[in-house]
C-alpha cells in the first residue's frame, strides 16, 4: 500500500557525518514534488538536530544517476503559475541546504542533470566519479533551469560557459567538470568517493564547528553581491566568531602549544 511505500530520501547518522540518500532509482532519482517535500523534512531535522556532525553527504541511490533532473511527467500539464511554484518549491530545498550550518557535499556517481546538476550546486562543493556527466538539458524540453541554474552555475563556472551549456544543453564529462572547476575532486569508483567525502567531513570536524558554520554563513551570504556588502557580511561573522567558546579555546591553545578542545559552542 501507499503507507507502506519506502521513503524516498534517507537519512543515516554515521558518527559525525550525516548521509542523506535520494532513493528513487528507477526514475534516476529525479525530483518529484514527494522527493522535494522529503529532502525539505530531512534538513528540517538536520537544522533542528545538528548535534555532533561535521558534515553531510548528498548521494543518489542506484549507481546511474546522483539526480536526472526534475520530474518530467510531474511537469507535463502545469500551468505557467503551477510551473512557477515547482521552481519555487526546488528553490526552498536548495534555500535550506545554504542554510544549514553544515558543510553538505554533493557527492555525484552518474547524472547530474537540470534540478540534479542544480542541486548538487546549492551545495558548498562537489566530488564525483569517474562515471558522472553533468548538463542542464532544459532547453531540449522548451524549458529554463528553474532551481537555480541561473543563478549558482555562472558563479561557479563563469559567465561564458554558464551560457554555453544552458544554450546548448551540453553535458561535461567529469574530466571537463574537473578542469572547469565544478568537480573539486574525481574518484574511480562510488566507494572511493563515498570514503573521500568521509575523510573530508574527518578533516573539517577537527575544526571548530563554528567557524566552519559562521564562514558558509558568510560564504553563502556574499554570493554575488557587491563587494561592500559582502565585506561587512565578513566582518559580522568575524565578529560573532569571537562570541564562541571555540574561538577563546583554538587560540589559547595554539598560544599554549596544546591540540584545541572544541565544544561546538
Ligand atoms: C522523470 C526520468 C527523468 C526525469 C529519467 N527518468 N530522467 N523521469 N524525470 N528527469 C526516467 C526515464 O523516464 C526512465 O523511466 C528511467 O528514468 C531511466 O531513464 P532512461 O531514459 O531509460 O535511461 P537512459 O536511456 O540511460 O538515459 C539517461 C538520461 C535520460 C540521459 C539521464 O533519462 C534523460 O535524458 N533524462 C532526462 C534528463 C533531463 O532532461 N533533465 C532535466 C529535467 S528538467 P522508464 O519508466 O521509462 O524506465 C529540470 C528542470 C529543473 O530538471 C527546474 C524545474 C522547475
Amino acid at each position: 500500500s501507499e503507507g507502506l511505500a519506502a521513503p524516498v530520501v534517507r537519512l543515516e547518522r554515521d558518527g559525525r557525518t550525516a548521509v542523506v540518500t535520494i532513493d528513487r532509482p528507477k526514475a534516476l532519482n529525479a525530483l518529484s514534488p514527494e522527493v522535494l517535500d522529503a529532502l525539505a523534512d530531512v534538513l528540517a531535522e538536520l537544522a533542528a538536530e545538528p548535534g555532533g556532525l561535521a558534515g553531510v553527504l548528498l548521494v543518489g541511490a542506484g549507481g546511474r544517476a546522483f539526480v536526472a533532473g526534475a520530474d518530467i511527467s510531474a511537469m507535463a500539464e502545469l500551468t505557467p503559475d503551477e510551473g512557477a511554484q515547482t521552481a519555487e518549491h526546488g528553490h526552498a530545498v536548495a534555500a535550506a541546504i545554504e542554510a544549514l550550518p553544515l558543510p553538505v557535499i554533493a557527492c555525484v556517481d552518474g547524472y547530474a542533470l537540470g534540478g540534479g546538476l542544480e542541486l548538487a550546486l546549492a551545495c558548498d562543493f562537489i566530488y564525483a566519479t569517474e562515471a558522472s556527466h553533468f548538463g542542464q538539458p532544459e532547453v531540449h524540453l522548451g524549458l529554463i533551469p528553474g532551481f537555480g541554474g541561473t543563478v549558482r552555475l555562472p558563479r561557479v563556472v563563469g559567465p561564458a560557459l554558464a551560457k554555453e551549456l544552458i544554450y546548448t544543453g551540453r553535458q561535461l564529462d567529469v574530466e571537463e567538470a574537473a578542469r572547469v572547476g565544478l568537480v573539486t575532486r574525481r574518484f574511480d569508483d562510488r566507494e572511493a568517493l563515498l570514503a573521500g567525502a568521509r575523510e573530508t567531513v574527518e578533516l573539517i570536524g577537527r575544526n571548530a564547528a563554528t567557524a566552519v558554520g559562521l564562514a558558509k554563513r558568510v560564504l553563502v551570504g556574499a554570493a554575488g553581491t557587491p563587494t561592500a556588502t559582502a565585506t561587512l557580511l565578513e566582518i559580522e561573522g568575524f565578529r560573532d566568531a569571537f562570541r564562541t567558546e571555540d574561538m577563546r579555546e583554538g587560540v589559547a591553545a595554539f598560544l599554549e602549544k596544546r591540540d584545541p578542545d572544541f565544544t561546538g559552542r
